[in-house]
């Protein structure tokens, strides 16, 4: 392992991240909750200022410059977020407030009926979704499915918490008209096979649907490439503000989405009996948008781009090689989904020690960790691990905070056995 990763001017990276400069408990903060949320750069904060004080106005309903400018400000950032996840031609992007939101327009979309008629997935349909997810793309397919009379099956995952080809294979046939995945757990960190899995599920003639939410910060994202029909994702979890996201689709999948959100700027016309629908993406963008939000995302992709996805992952994974081996050195400790490839995320629990008693005393420390089922209830009942205590990882991170993280995994242990 290098002894520090490849990342240049590391002093100058960590300067861009004012927030990373404090003290927490007496300790200097070691911020390892980044699979919830990721700090933002100066670089982000000065592109949404930028915007509030010179350009900030709503869009598209004005003649006036600062409208025309505003909405130039918004289009352009669809236009850098679509590139930073390798959207082609045959792509469109629709703003959302996050991944939760982008999740739940698709599973509505497709299940709700416009004027009278049915939606995409009826009665006898299937939905498959891999038992992975987080709630977001868990909870809104089971809803789906009750309202549409369709049948969720769950792609389970093996005691290791590992999806397979073949366990897909034997649960798609004709009737699947959706499979919803993730390309990397948030509970447990596992990487998904998503490329081959979509691939298998799109050749089945079902819809693919990715949340991409703790993937696209430092995995580099070629949708063109991809078997992928819907694809979710969040600013936040990427350098960039809450409240803003992206369902990045194949245009001929996003028209098949009903409308859920009516009103504003998403009509080309109406009366007091109807309306006809806009085009692509105002259609699925109903009411005004968080454009501060777009242009902070955009500027949070240029970010990553400038660093690159390439030097991230190999970062990442160092980081998270050093904590893995240090975490499975102590005794008691079982890892989950401990050989995974290239993720930020490193979930454990500690027998006999609850990982909300090992995160108070991290805390105290001045060590920010995640613990609980991590709106993932379901995967860590099935792999019967209950709770956990997570760190994930960041590009400001560094190799002395991950020996603090196990130096204080160990301390808390001692405290609490
Ligand atoms: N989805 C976020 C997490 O995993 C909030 O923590």
């Amino acid at each position: 392992m290098s002894a520090e990763p490849a990342l240049a001017h590391r002093a100058a990276l960590r300067a861009q991240f004012p927030i990373l400069a404090q003290r927490i408990n007496g300790q200097s903060l070691v911020y390892l909750d980044n699979a919830a949320t990721t700090q933002m750069p100066l670089a982000v904060l000065d592109a949404t200022r930028q915007f509030e004080t010179t350009t900030r106005a709503n869009i598209h309903r004005g003649v006036h410059t600062l409208s025309q400018r505003a909405t130039d400000a918004f289009e352009a950032a669809r236009t850098s977020v679509k590139r930073f996840v390798g959207a082609g031609e045959e792509h469109e992007l629709v703003f959302t407030s996050g991944t939760t939101e982008a999740l739940n327009l698709v599973a509505q979309g497709l299940s709700h009926g416009l004027d009278g008629r049915a939606g995409a997935i009826g009665p006898g349909d299937e939905i498959i979704v891999s038992g992975l997810e987080h709630h977001a793309n868990l909870v809104p397919w089971q809803q789906a499915a009750r309202r549409s009379g369709a049948t969720l099956r769950i792609l389970l995952p093996d005691a290791q918490g590992q999806l397979h080809e073949d366990a897909l294979a034997r649960l798609l046939s004709p009737r699947s008209r959706v499979f919803a995945l993730t390309a990397c757990a948030n509970a447990s960190g596992e990487r998904s096979p998503y490329e081959a899995l979509l691939a298998l599920a799109q050749e089945a003639g079902a819809l693919t649907v990715l949340d991409a939410a703790q993937a696209v910060s430092h995995s580099a994202m070629q949708l063109d490439t991809l078997a992928c029909d819907f694809m979710a994702f969040s600013a936040h979890k990427m350098y960039g503000p809450m409240g803003i996201g992206a369902l990045v689709g194949r245009r001929a999948a996003l028209e098949r989405l009903t409308p859920v959100r009516f009103g504003g700027d998403m009509v080309q016309s109406v009366s007091y009996q109807g309306a006809v629908f806009a085009e692509l993406p105002a259609r699925l963008e109903g009411g005004t948008p968080n454009v501060t939000g777009a242009v902070g995302m955009a500027a949070a992709a240029s970010f990553i781009e400038s660093i690159g996805q390439h030097a991230l992952e190999t970062h990442l994974a160092d980081l998270r090689q050093r904590a893995v081996r240090g975490l499975q050195q102590i005794d008691g400790i079982t890892v989950l989904s401990a050989q995974t490839p290239v993720s930020a995320i490193v979930s454990f629990v500690v027998q006999g020690v609850h990982p909300h008693d090992i995160g108070t005393l991290l805390d105290a420390r001045g060590i920010a960790v995640r613990t609980g089922h991590h709106c993932a209830q379901p995967l860590l009942d099935h792999l019967g691990t209950g709770p956990t205590t997570r760190a994930s990882l960041a590009i400001y991170n560094t190799l002395d905070e991950v020996e603090r993280l196990l130096s204080g995994v160990s301390h808390a242990i001692g405290v609490l056995r």
